[in-house]
């Protein structure tokens, strides 16, 4: 029996420890390497409280076991002979209920500073973010007249050092906002608006993941944070905005491209916006758009797409980005095709309930798509990397 036991325990032991592990896997969603003030206060106040709760767990074990030892029954015990009882004394429980208080007491005098710093409004501009079934929209509003000159999805691009503040809403059901290597978690919510802060040391692409549980596709609910340089990021706001202006001089007539623009006209701008081109297929009523897909304009400047669960353009093992002999980077055509082409297939949504984008199998032929994918590369320019 014991062999057995001892023979059985051998495998257990290692399986739940790879489970533990598995939990460590997460690969690019990592809190404990926080880039950025907000993230560092934060996790200045989980090492602290863990350590505490570490150090309370191993007095806790090390009382139990000291008890276990010192005071078991011995042989010559009577059995029926009851240790003395210490039910209602007075300075054990003042003491058991004491520590903890001022425990936890200290935690909340040390926590509430930052509470308070990261709901205060940062130096730096304002993005609105919408959370959506199943992906996020970002906007910009440059000039602060109140109107939204760059409408993003998937991919929230700010710049080094700036608090940059971030107002969270919900477009349908809670979700909630978290670049781990970069702020705390901040529910998105129906019809509030909530205020958050993000910022960053240092350059780089920060992954994030929607966090509270939203529906069929929660767990492909991601988004980026894409963290340039001040003067990088003034080149992406002049790209998105000659994106725009691009987009409202139509394809030459013939080309896949004008041919895909048709398509276009057709088939999705009754959920998707290009802006300066296909704005009113609402009929101007923008609450019919609004939440349903993303604003498609500047497309090829987005790393991601489909709530960035797929790359638009082709990565290596490393996750670096591959590149054409001219150097430009090698665009992921064949998933955004097959993307376009039966998109639940890649991603549960439900189509039926707005939620998702429809299968167009049945709709659009390979020269469709070959046609639409043409238009679509017209809209903006690469990303810029950091
Ligand atoms: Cu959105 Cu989970």
């Amino acid at each position: 029996m014991g062999t057995r036991f001892a023979r059985s325990w051998r495998w257990v032991v290692p399986a739940l420890l790879g489970l533990l592990l598995a939990g460590c896997a997460t690969g690019r969603l990592d809190a404990t390497k926080p880039i950025g003030e907000d993230a560092r206060e934060i996790d200045g106040l989980m090492r602290l409280s863990g350590w505490m709760a570490v150090g309370v767990g191993i007095f806790v074990a090390a009382a139990v076991a000291t008890i276990i030892v010192k005071f078991r029954a011995k042989p010559t015990d009577d059995p029926d002979d009851l240790p003395p009882q210490i039910h209602g004394n007075r300075k054990a429980e003042l003491t058991w209920t004491l520590i903890p208080t001022a425990m936890l007491v200290f935690l909340t005098i040390y926590t509430l500073p930052t509470v308070f710093a990261l709901a205060s409004e940062g130096d730096g501009r304002t993005i609105k973010v919408e959370g959506q079934q199943w992906w996020w929209q970002f906007s910009y509003d440059l000039d602060e007249d109140g109107q939204y000159d760059i409408v993003t999805a998937n991919d929230l691009v700010i710049p080094t050092g700036e608090e940059v503040n971030l107002e969270i809403h919900s477009n349908d059901v809670i979700h909630s906002f978290w670049i781990p290597q970069l702020n705390g978690k901040k529910d998105a919510v129906p019809g509030r608006i909530h205020d958050w802060r993000i910022s960053s040391d240092e350059p780089g692409i920060f992954y994030g993941e929607c966090v509270e549980f939203c529906g069929l596709s929660h767990a492909n609910m991601q988004m980026r944070t894409i963290v340039l340089t001040p003067e990088d990021f003034d080149r992406w706001v002049q790209e998105q905005l000659a994106g725009k202006t691009a987009a409202q001089v139509a394809p030459a007539d013939e080309s896949p491209e004008a041919a895909g623009a048709a398509l276009f006209e057709t088939h999705c701008i009754s959920c998707h916006v290009v802006d300066g081109a296909y704005e009113s297929a609402a009929g101007g009523n923008a609450n019919l758009l609004a939440g349903i897909a993303p604003n498609l304009t500047n497309l090829m400047s987005r790393t991601a797409f489909a709530g960035a669960l797929y790359e638009t353009y082709q990565t290596g093992p490393d996750g670096e980005y591959l590149r054409n002999p001219d150097g430009s980077l090698k665009l992921n055509i064949a998933e955004l095709r097959e993307w376009v082409r039966n998109a639940p297939d890649m991603k549960p949504a439900r189509a039926d309930n707005q939620q998702g984008m429809l299968d167009f199998s049945e709709v659009l032929t390979d020269q469709d798509l070959d046609n639409l994918m043409a238009y679509l590369k017209t809209l903006g320019s690469p990303p810029v990397l950091p």
